[in-house]
């Protein structure tokens, strides 16, 4: 039976429990882990076991269990926790699944990340916003690969707990040995990855041992069960010395009076009459107002979401940092990066990705990767490129500065990801190391003649023609016939050809996908230069990568670069076979040939497409002047 409460007593005791409620402290946690070491049922036992569980649910569960489950007449918490049916009947997790509950103590939510090989992506996704990592390891097994990168994601994630859960003590008749040679081998992995605390702890999740209770069966156990740990450990970060930092989300403009920058603040506080200074361009001035939906405020404080406004009308736009005047950020376009790789294709050094950091989005591109890291070892290893789930050290630069902070001190700017620019998906993880010193040492030099007064001696507009296509397509012949005619009517030319160049500036680059990525940079930056220098540049290379030919186009200004697709068959092309390379190529003696074991993407916007297995040279030439003289 309930007590029955009078009514002012009942409400004084709700709003007892609301404030305990309100002011108790919030835990953020994931749990990582492999695929079967127990994360489901460990969740779904918690949740159980703190009675949180909805009645509706439990039946649910039950229910599911008998139908579903693995455990006899038991309930499977799996279940509670596997959310869509796929993955149940699979029997595995493949998206973060965030979780709240709560105990007398505490507040917590609970990410749960999967373990497959696959889905690290996710596990990222849950780390970035965690304090305390419970990473999980089957008993019988030992530590495994994913134990071994999840961990390195958690400490590169800048998570300084660790709960190391070794599991299923059941399993092995709770046999001390066996869970002490876990934890030595896993505090000498944190010790290199530089985790700082971490608590080792013997359970059962399925029998419930030292979950919430101690278990009877493991007395030689004298630690805390794992609720008490999740409900005391201090994961407070001393005090932020930083001062505001502010993205800017969006610039609000409702009418001419008004003028504010909307988002939330990300480390201090502001109050009206605070000195500010707007980043990157490092425009100073006051803050004149805090605004919100409630009405203006006094002072605002980390995880707010306010609205600015300021003394002076600042030029300010969308991804601008907003930051104390006394200590701002740093602003650098060229760090050193730790980068976890996600991409389903492969990280190339020099193709362009997008970077989206704190709220501004900027064009980046990773100029050298330092090392790799094996993450069974931590050994560093040499890499050109990255694969699907590799960590590395790298450089990366950015097409515009932006202000930053290194991760160590403030994770919302100081980690990132990249994006591909054709599928937009997130393809890295990352967290900025520091700024690189050289960055800011070299600086445009001005010249007084230009590419308009170099071009009006040579009576000609500068362009680049980029001719692309399969070897044997046809794009050097026509090249070649164009300049001829170009020359004939008194403009001056050069014509670039992926073989010669190949012989000189390019003899270090071979046919690697990444080989490609550098030997397509080097040609488009010297056709940009022979263009600024008021040339007609032709530039004929295979340039089978879409990203490669768009960062080209990129270089030049409006109308200056003319894309031509010579689309032949590669039936054709191989019939033609002037070098004998496709003979070679099918015989096994060259590697990574295009059109035969490495891709050709076709341009699918190209200014000129010549069908050269349709029409004569001399047609398909007078194609392209014609289109000059048009445009
Ligand atoms: S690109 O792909 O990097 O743009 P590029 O145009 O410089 O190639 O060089 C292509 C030329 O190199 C071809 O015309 C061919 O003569 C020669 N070649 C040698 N090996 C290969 C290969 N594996 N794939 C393509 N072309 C090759």
């Amino acid at each position: 039976m309930e007590a029955i409460l009078p009514a002012s007593d009942a409400a004084t005791a709700v709003a007892a429990y609301l404030q305990q409620h309100e002011t108790k402290g919030l835990l953020r946690f994931i749990t990582c882990g492999s695929v079967d070491d127990g994360k489901s049922t460990l969740i779904g036992r918690l949740l159980h076991d703190t009675r949180l569980l909805f009645d509706d649910q439990l039946a649910t569960l039950e229910a599911d269990s008998r139908r579903h489950g693995t455990q006899g007449q038991d309930i499977d918490f799996a279940l509670l926790v596997d959310g869509l049916a796929a993955e149940r009947e699979q029997g595995i997790t493949i998206d973060v699944a965030y979780r709240f509950f709560s105990t007398e103590k505490r507040k917590f939510i609970v990410a749960d990340c999967p373990g497959h090989e696959q889905y690290t992506r996710n596990m990222a996704t849950g780390a970035s916003t965690a304090d305390l990592a419970v990473v999980l390891v089957d008993a019988r097994k030992g530590l495994l690969t994913q134990t071994r990168r999840h961990s390195y994601i958690v400490s590169l994630l800048g998570i300084r707990h660790v709960l190391l859960a070794v599991n299923k003590m059941d399993l092995v008749d709770y046999d001390e040995g066996v869970f002490e040679a876990i934890v030595d081998g896993y505090r000498e992995l944190a010790a290199q990855l530089g985790i700082e605390h971490v608590t080792c702890l013997p359970l059962s999740a399925l029998r419930g041992d030292n979950m919430l209770q101690r278990s009877d069966a493991m007395p030689w156990y004298r630690g805390p069960t794992l609720l008490e740990h999740l409900e005391t450990v201090d994961v407070s970060r001393k005090s932020s010395e930083l001062g505001l930092r502010m993205p800017v989300q969006w610039v609000c403009r409702p009418d001419s009076s008004f003028r504010g920058f909307a988002g939330t603040i990300v480390a201090g506080e502001v109050q009206a009459g605070d000195e500010i200074v707007a980043l990157p361009s490092g425009r100073r001035s006051t803050v004149a107002r805090i605004v919100t939906a409630d009405g203006d405020l006094a002072r605002a404080r980390a995880g707010q979401a306010v609205t600015l406004t300021l003394g002076d009308e600042l030029d300010i736009s969308r991804g601008d940092v907003i930051a104390a005047a006394h200590n701002p950020p740093q602003v650098a376009d060229q760090f050193a990066v730790h980068l976890l790789w996600l991409g389903e294709h492969a990280l190339l050094p020099g193709r362009p990705y997008w970077l989206k950091i704190g709220a501004r989005t900027v064009g980046a591109t990773v100029t050298e990767i330092k090392h790799k890291v094996d993450v069974n070892t931590q050994e560093h290893l040499a890499a050109k490129h990255l694969e699907l789930n590799e960590v590395a050290y790298c450089n990366l630069h950015l097409d515009q500065a932006v202000a930053f902070e290194p991760y160590a001190d403030n994770r919302e700017l100081g980690a990132f990801i990249l994006i591909d620019r054709q599928s937009y998906a997130t393809v890295a993880a990352g967290t900025l190391d520091f700024a690189l010193r050289r960055a800011g040492n070299i600086h445009w030099q001005h010249v007084d003649v230009d590419k308009a007064a170099r071009a009006r001696i040579k009576h000609q507009q500068p362009r680049c023609l980029w001719f692309t296509g399969l070897s044997g397509s046809g794009k050097s012949t026509i090249a070649n016939l164009v300049e001829k005619r170009l020359l004939a009517m008194g403009q001056h030319t050069y014509l670039l050809d992926g073989d010669n160049v190949r012989h000189g500036l390019n003899k270090d680059l071979g046919f690697t996908d990444e080989d490609r990525v550098e030997n397509i940079r080097r040609v488009a930056e010297v056709a940009r230069l022979m263009v600024d220098a008021g040339l007609i540049v032709l530039v004929s290379f295979i340039s089978p990568f879409i990203a490669e030919r768009r960062m080209a186009r990129e270089l030049f200004g409006d109308g200056e670069f003319v894309e031509i697709f010579v689309d032949a068959p590669l039936e054709v092309a191989e019939q033609r076979d002037v070098k004998g390379l496709y003979a070679k190529a099918r015989a096994g003696e060259i590697a990574n040939f295009t059109g035969i074991d490495s891709p050709y993407e076709r341009p699918a916007h190209a200014e000129i497409v010549l069908e050269s297995a349709a029409e004569a040279t001399e047609e398909l030439a007078a194609r392209v002047l014609r289109y000059m003289s048009r445009h």
